[in-house]
């Protein structure tokens, strides 16, 4: 079953002089095995959003149901909450224990799963997410790099089985490998446990990689949503938020302002090199 966000509001200091509306009448969808990126300018409602996921904040108005759980009953939030595995934007926050294999194994051990079994999905967890084991299991977390730690607060994440997968800003920080290393990663595990993944980024470049539907926010209301191509077709309205779109969708956007017949839909480097094809001999003519 998916998540069902039906006119969701969020207040921070509902009722009192410094009230703020984060989130404003959210209607949205996450089918099952679906991956969602979320995008939108700092202060946009991004983090807001995802953390209603979980049942970490609930709405001022409105409903979030995970599965069929309702996130506002007390009883249903609990069940709900164990089916969303969570990866905070600073990956500090989530690690705490004295090696990288107790941090892995916190969660799993925590969902009473026989030893045998923890110990199997720490494993496969870190192979995933591309952590030596036998390099890394017995190091304190806080002697990682940035990215390490990264993976391994993924890694704890993952060894849960989620149904959701929920990350904030996973690849901040990190250089064109790291990135890609990340998306790689996500890609992989999705594909392994078949689970939706939400994730929020800067980067259109990022989600226009693995996104079957893409949610843009501006000022805590959706400002776009749809798939991929419906979104960053309309390169110019984003550019003109500050947002920049997919480097493809740029390039083939100047392209067609030079006189090239091509598609709206163009979004990725792959599908802007097949729509140029017919250009081959003779372009400088064009
Ligand atoms: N604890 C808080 N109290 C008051 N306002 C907050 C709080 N946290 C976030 N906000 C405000 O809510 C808005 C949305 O924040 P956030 O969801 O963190 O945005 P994003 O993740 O897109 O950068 C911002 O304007 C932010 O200043
Ligand atoms: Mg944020």
């Amino acid at each position: 079953m998916p998540i069902v966000i039906e006119k969701l509001t969020y207040k921070y200091q509902s009722g009192s002089v410094n009230e703020f509306t984060a989130l404003k009448d959210i209607d949205l969808t996450i089918q099952d095995g679906e991956f969602l990126g979320v995008i939108g300018h700092t202060g946009s409602g991004k983090s807001t959003l995802i953390q209603q996921l979980n049942g970490l904040m609930q709405p001022t108005s409105g409903k979030v149901t995970v599965d069929g759980f309702d996130m506002n009953d007390k009883k249903q939030r609990m069940k709900g909450r164990a089916l969303v595995g969570m990866v905070f934007q600073y990956p500090d926050h989530q690690l705490f224990d004295e090696t990288v294999y107790k941090d892995i194994s916190f969660g799993p051990r925590n969902m009473k799963l026989p030893e045998d079994e923890i110990d199997r999905r720490v494993r496969e967890a870190m192979r995933l997410v591309g952590l030596d084991e036998d390099e890394f299991a017995e190091k304190s977390p806080f002697e990682l790099s940035g990215g390490e730690k990264r993976r391994t607060a993924l890694a704890g994440i993952i060894a849960m089985y989620p149904k959701y997968l929920v990350l904030d800003e996973p690849m901040a920080g990190l250089d064109p490998a790291g990135r890609r290393a990340v998306s790689d990663m996500i890609n992989g595990f999705r594909k392994k446990l078949g689970c939706s993944v939400v994730m929020v980024s800067h980067s259109m470049d990022d989600i226009a990689r693995c996104a079957d539907k893409v949610i843009v926010l501006r000022g805590g209301e959706i400002f776009k949503y749809g798939a991929p191509s419906e979104v960053f077709c309309h390169a110019e309205e984003l550019n003109e938020m500050g947002l920049e779109p997919p480097f493809a969708a740029r390039l083939a956007a100047e392209l067609r302002k030079k006189g090239f017949a091509l598609p709206q839909s163009i979004y990725t480097n792959e599908a802007l090199a097949e729509a140029l094809k017919p250009y081959g001999k003779g372009w400088r003519n064009v």
